[in-house]
């Protein structure tokens, strides 16, 4: 027997240097951005588009080129801290030789307690704030993430350099207090000529808090909204890699895309999870492609279910009604079916699911949808069997 190709698609590590299908607009202003000082980018849009990636791709790029660009990823702190301690290590990675100078003149400026250790195998010295950081009073810790930034500016000024810096999921900041550190932020950065902002959000509601008129962010970044991957050039890159792994009858590839929908995630776990089953025959049919539909969601029930038993009874009911694709959840019909509360009470409950980030905003009608088809499907499944709709 002969064995199967290797599988072309991949989506769950984000490899150093990945492979990003098309992009080329965003990837020439997020080039710019970062290699030019004093510019600010704030690029914004769903989870699952590939932001992190096209990120990482670019930073990874500039650093070949030799230029002095980092990124940092707040999605996972806990504490301010923890994004002070990101910073620190990649500045001072990025300073190179001058790594010394950097916390000299950073423990003067503050009253910072660093402790550094030597990674025994290359040498590299990795810079932190002492554990004592994380229970300091909030001032101070945001004096601290503040001072790490400034005297970053100030080093690359004396040298006549430029640091760019991407920060990924920047909103979490928010998550940490009142929007004292946002203006506090805004104030120093807007000062920053030798440093370059990139700025990436997923959290749409979050952003556009942060971004309203009134708000810390105002006019301080030009953006980029991340939309999908046009259909035709998703297309067309899947069908250079079924091919070129053997799988020329392509007839069911539109199915595919339709059932995916437009994240490139979902887009590219539906072709993983479809490419062993064509590889067999060099042929990919409609069959197969559910069989990888349905086997995606069998793979996913388990957090589906954690997931739905977190939300209200509300908030099930309308996720019920969506996943039949009612458009007017507010009619007396739909009402009726789906047990839905009074039209107020319905635009709060979107809303909160939009909060969420288990619905997004679309133009048309009912001005939103499911983030993940996976779970649109399910909910769909669970109906039949709740509700017995056929
Ligand atoms: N343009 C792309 N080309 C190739 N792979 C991509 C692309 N965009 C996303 N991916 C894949 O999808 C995965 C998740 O994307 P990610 O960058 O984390 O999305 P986001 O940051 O917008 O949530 C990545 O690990 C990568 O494998
Ligand atoms: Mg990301």
């Amino acid at each position: 027997m002969s064995e199967l190709p290797t599988n072309p698609f991949r989506y769950e590590t984000i490899d150093a240097r990945p492979e990003v299908i098309n992009r080329v607009s965003d990837r020439q202003r997020l080039r710019e951005a970062l290699s030019e000082p004093g510019r600010r980018l704030l690029i914004h849009g769903r989870r699952r588009m590939g932001k992190t990636t096209l990120c990482k791709s670019v930073v990874e790029e500039l650093k070949a080129e030799g230029l002095a660009v980092m990124m940092v990823d707040f999605s996972t702190a806990t504490q301010l801290a923890d994004l002070s301690n990101a910073l620190l290590q990649q500045i001072t990675t990025a300073s190179g030789k001058n790594w010394q100078d950097y916390l000299g003149d950073l423990m003067r400026a503050l009253t910072l307690q660093l402790e550094t250790e030597a990674d025994p195998l290359t040498g590299a010295i990795k810079v932190r704030l002492k554990p004592v950081a994380r229970t300091a009073p909030i001032d101070e810790q945001r004096a601290t993430f503040v001072g790490i930034l400034d005297r970053a500016n100030e080093l690359a000024k004396q040298q006549g350099r430029h640091f760019g810096l991407v920060i990924d999921e920047f909103q979490e900041l928010a998550r940490f207090e009142d929007e004292a550190t946002l203006w506090n932020l805004r104030a120093v950065i807007q000062h920053h000529s030798n440093m370059s902002y990139v700025f990436t959000g997923s959290r749409v509601h979050l952003i556009n808090m942060l971004m309203s008129s009134d708000r810390a962010f105002y006019k301080m970044f030009s953006a980029i909204n991340f939309e999908p991957v046009p259909l035709q050039e998703m297309r067309n890159w899947l069908v250079g890699k079924f091919k070129a792994s053997g799988v020329s009858q392509l007839d069911a590839l539109d199915r595919l895309l339709e059932l995916a929908e437009t994240c490139t995630v979902d887009r590219l776990r539906l072709a993983a999870m479809s490419f062993p089953l064509a590889a067999a025959s060099g042929e990919l049919t409609e069959p197969m492609v559910d069989r990888a539909y349905r086997a995606i969601i069998a793979e996913d029930q388990a957090y589906f279910q954690s997931d739905w038993q977190q939300f209200t009874q509300h908030q099930q009911n309308i996720l019920r009604a969506m996943a039949e694709g009612e458009m007017k959840l507010g009619s007396e019909s739909v009402r009726r079916r789906f047990s839905l509360p009074a039209s107020g009470s319905v635009s709060n409950t979107l809303k909160a699911l939009l909060e969420r980030g288990v619905l997004y905003g679309i133009e048309s009608a009912p001005g939103y949808a499911y983030d993940n088809p996976y779970f649109k499907e399910w909910v769909h499944q669970r109906n039949r069997l709740d509700l017995g709709l056929s």
